[in-house]
């Protein structure tokens, strides 16, 4: 009943961040925010760890869970009506949905790395924006198994396939290419 959709724009090194856990101004990127942004606001649901907020104008109107290991279970947040803390190791995800009050439509799963890996088998859909120019050595890598993997190589050995790219911003060359699940033949 739910649809699983990841986003995320890395480096040409596949990084999500610098080496200080903070996503650079160097990686963002107006057509890709916009991009973003259009697409949470489709989005039924939105899904991220304690430091993956996304901050948009319409952040407040959104339905989220958010993953922390300070909860039991699932919990409401008492600091936003429209947020469900979730605590994956204590409770399944389904629960997390049940408490948010969504059991249709389109998940948005937007980082961190652990969140990212933790729906890897999952994802109908991986959206992943790249800027070519632009390195993060010794950042935080978008999956767990980058730089020994590219992302690339990793969203197609969980069964995803990619689709066709398109431009976001054409001085910098920054695409975001579709990562589709190839349906199982039996
Ligand atoms: N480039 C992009 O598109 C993009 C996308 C997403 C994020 N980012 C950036 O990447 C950085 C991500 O920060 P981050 O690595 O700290 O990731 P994060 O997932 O946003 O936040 C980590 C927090 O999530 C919770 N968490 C993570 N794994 C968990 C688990 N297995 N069980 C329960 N809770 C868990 C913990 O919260 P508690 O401490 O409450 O337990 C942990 O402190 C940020 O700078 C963000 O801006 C960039």
């Amino acid at each position: 009943m739910l649809r699983v959709d990841g986003y995320v724009i890395v480096s040409a090194d596949g990084m999500l961040a610098n080496a200080d856990r903070v996503m650079p101004d160097e990686l963002k990127f107006e057509g890709d925010k916009r991009f973003f942004n259009e697409a949470l606001d489709r989005a039924d649901l939105i899904v991220h760890g304690r430091h993956s907020h996304e901050d948009q104008p319409n952040s407040p109107l959104r339905k989220r869970i958010i993953v922390t290991r300070a909860v039991g279970g699932v919990a409401s947040d008492p600091s936003n009506p429209k947020a469900t803390l979730w605590n994956p190791a204590q409770a399944p995800f389904e629960a997390a949905c049940d408490q948010a009050g969504v059991h249709s439509g389109t998940v948005a799963i937007i980082g961190g790395p652990v969140v990212f890996d933790m729906f890897m088998d999952r994802y109908d859909t991986f959206w992943l924006s790249q800027a070519p120019k632009v390195r993060l050595p010794g950042g935080e890598p978008v999956f767990s198994g980058v730089p020994r993997h590219s992302p690339q190589e990793i969203l197609a050995a969980h069964g995803l396939r990619a689709g066709e790219s398109r431009l976001l911003d054409a001085a910098e060359g920054v695409v975001v290419t579709p990562w589709r699940r190839v349906p199982q033949t039996s």
